[in-house]
């Protein structure tokens, strides 16, 4: 007789606490175990928002997805390269992984300038949320200068992936990776000059955040910056995001990678558009 409201209760905690596809399938699942989220894909906050782990994250046996973010540490090859990536998934949360984006965005950037449809050379370029800096060491490795950007809680684990890869692919590549703290919640003026690239993987999650992301992406640009985004689009609310940055930019989407679930969307100055 008591099982059944505790079945109850179980089902009400998941359905309100992830409701997003992954939710779904924990509904559906006949299995007897928890599944759990990202806080991303239950369309929370992330950790480094809160010093606990979300109460979404109930770990009984982690399904095959959260299996790359567990992992200590990742390899992945850019430009012939080996890099190797260290993850604190446990401790720093989502600035702490590589997730799908960063990898779609550095083997789109390594396509457009292998064909000559993208050139960095001598180009200004900055990375905003950049993370664990996957994409921001791929820039370096095709011959770019970046700055790769984060929050505070965040920097630790940038320079951290970013020194241990100064020794080994970082040490002969033609370009560098300069790390500097910008959060959008405060003012990008410390950047006084404005970029000609302006990259993001997967920065577009947080709806709290979206109308300061987008001052920082107008106070970093001029009429001439192109900014690259890639995107897991989650909710219909992040392509909220994309409407916004529509006012000010001419926004397209440039490549989808549907084994991912990523796109990747250009925008470039309205202005710019305009002269053309
Ligand atoms: C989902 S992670 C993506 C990390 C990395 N770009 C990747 O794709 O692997 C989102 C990133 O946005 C950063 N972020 C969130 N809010 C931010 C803010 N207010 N200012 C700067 N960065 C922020 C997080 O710290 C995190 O690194």
């Amino acid at each position: 007789m008591l099982m059944f409201p505790t079945i109850i209760t179980i089902l009400s905690y998941f359905q309100s606490s992830c409701q997003g596809d992954i939710g779904k399938s924990f509904l559906s699942s006949k299995q007897n175990h928890q599944e759990t989220c990202t806080p991303l894909d239950c369309g929370a906050d992330d950790k480094m928002s809160s010093s606990h782990p979300s109460s979404a994250l109930v770990l009984y046996a982690p399904p095959s997805f959260l299996e790359p973010f567990q992992q200590k540490r990742r390899t992945f090859k850019l430009s012939g390269q080996v890099v190797h990536i260290h993850q604190k998934w446990n401790e720093l949360g989502v600035a702490a992984v590589v997730w799908d984006a960063a990898i779609v965005l550095s083997e789109y950037l390594e396509q457009e300038v292998l064909t000559g449809r993208l050139k960095i050379n001598d180009k200004t370029i900055i990375e905003l949320g950049a993370g664990t800096g996957l994409v921001s060491m791929a820039v370096a490795l095709l011959g770019g200068y970046v700055i790769s950007t984060d929050r505070q809680q965040a920097l630790s684990i940038l320079e951290e992936n970013i020194k241990a890869n100064l020794d080994g692919p970082l040490e002969s590549a033609r370009g560098a990776v300069t790390v500097k703290k910008l959060d959008w919640e405060e003012s990008a003026q410390e950047f006084s000059n404005t970029f000609d690239l302006i990259l993001g993987a997967d920065i577009i999650y947080i709806e709290e955040t979206f109308s300061k992301l987008l001052s920082t992406i107008k106070a970093l640009s001029s009429n001439s910056s192109k900014v690259i985004l890639s995107c897991r689009i989650r909710y219909d609310r992040d392509t909220r995001f994309l409407t916004m940055l529509g006012e000010f930019f001419t926004v397209s989407k440039v490549y989808t990678d549907e084994a991912r679930g990523i796109d990747i969307y250009e925008a470039i100055s309205v202005d710019t558009v305009a002269n053309d």
